[in-house]
């Protein structure tokens, strides 16, 4: 199927490996122009790399996605390499857990910056591009557990907060053609989840929950993205997808 995304502009955030990287790889296989953007620039030259190697176009962009000036620095790069933004997938994302009693104000801070403030910051640079060709796809990535989740306050808070800005974003762009939708994934086997000693007993609880029995894949969130960013989804807006195998909890 075509998806009608060749040669449109893709910024991805977070894809120096992982869901991001996955994505980055799938979206130029797709005929996009993909910024491969990750605050490791070590990561994102390396996916940068293996885009090209494989036929596709890439460029690497650094910095964090919680500083503004880095923000406006980086679509600043992609807009005078490639003149404009088409789609952006704020993948960027990670936790940092403690007991509530014993979580900092740095905790809490990093993780409401790096995946909430980081996401705002993104759209909001992207924005008045794709509200001038009256084009665009934002994709926002939360997690299953927004819903809620033991030792995790920051990280909970901060993804069920995508999900407030996804809703916000869609009312305000929507007249402008641009769609923002959100995916909430459950856990998926990228190498930060495999690396977490507790990794067997969280993979064999969720499977016990899920309806489909078997781990997911980065291409099981990348395949979501692919929907949302498509040139035919333009009426779907202000959505949530589930991405956990029917897990709900
Ligand atoms: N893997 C899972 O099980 C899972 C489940 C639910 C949600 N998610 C979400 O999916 C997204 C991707 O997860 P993943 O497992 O692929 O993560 P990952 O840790 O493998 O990759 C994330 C990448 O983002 C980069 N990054 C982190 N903070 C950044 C910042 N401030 N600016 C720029 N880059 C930054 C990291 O350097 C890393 O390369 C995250 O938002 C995560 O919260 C993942």
């Amino acid at each position: 199927m075509d998806l009608g995304i060749k040669d449109q502009v893709a910024v991805i955030t977070g894809a120096g490996r992982g869901i991001g990287a996955q994505a980055a790889l799938t979206f130029a296989a797709e005929g996009c122009k993909v910024a491969v953007w990750d605050k490791d620039l070590d990561k994102a030259q390396e996916v940068t790399e293996k885009v090209r190697a494989a036929g596709g176009q890439a460029m690497a962009l650094s910095g964090s996605v919680g500083i503004r000036a880095d923000v406006e620095a980086s679509v600043q790069q992609v807009l005078s390499a490639w003149g404009t933004v088409h789609i952006l997938i704020n993948n960027a994302g990670f936790g940092d857990d403690a007991p509530l009693v014993d979580m900092t104000d740095e905790q809490w801070d990093r993780v409401i910056n790096g995946n909430l403030t980081g996401p705002f910051y993104c759209a909001r640079a992207v924005a008045p591009t794709m509200i001038r060709q009256r084009y665009g796809r934002i994709i926002n990535i939360s997690s299953r557990t927004h819903q809620g989740e033991a030792q995790k306050v920051n990280y909970c808070a901060a993804k069920a907060g995508v999900l407030g800005l996804s809703r916000a974003l869609a009312v305000e762009l929507g007249p402008h053609e641009i769609t923002v939708n959100t995916i909430a994934p459950g856990i998926v086997r990228t190498e930060r989840v495999l690396a977490q000693a507790v990794y067997e007993g969280l993979n064999q609880r969720a499977q016990e929950r899920q309806l489909v029995k078997r781990s997911a894949e980065p291409s099981d969130i990348v395949n979501g993205m692919l929907f949302y960013a498509s040139a035919t989804s333009g009426f779907i807006t202000g959505d949530l997808l589930y991405a956990t195998g029917g897990r709900l909890s």
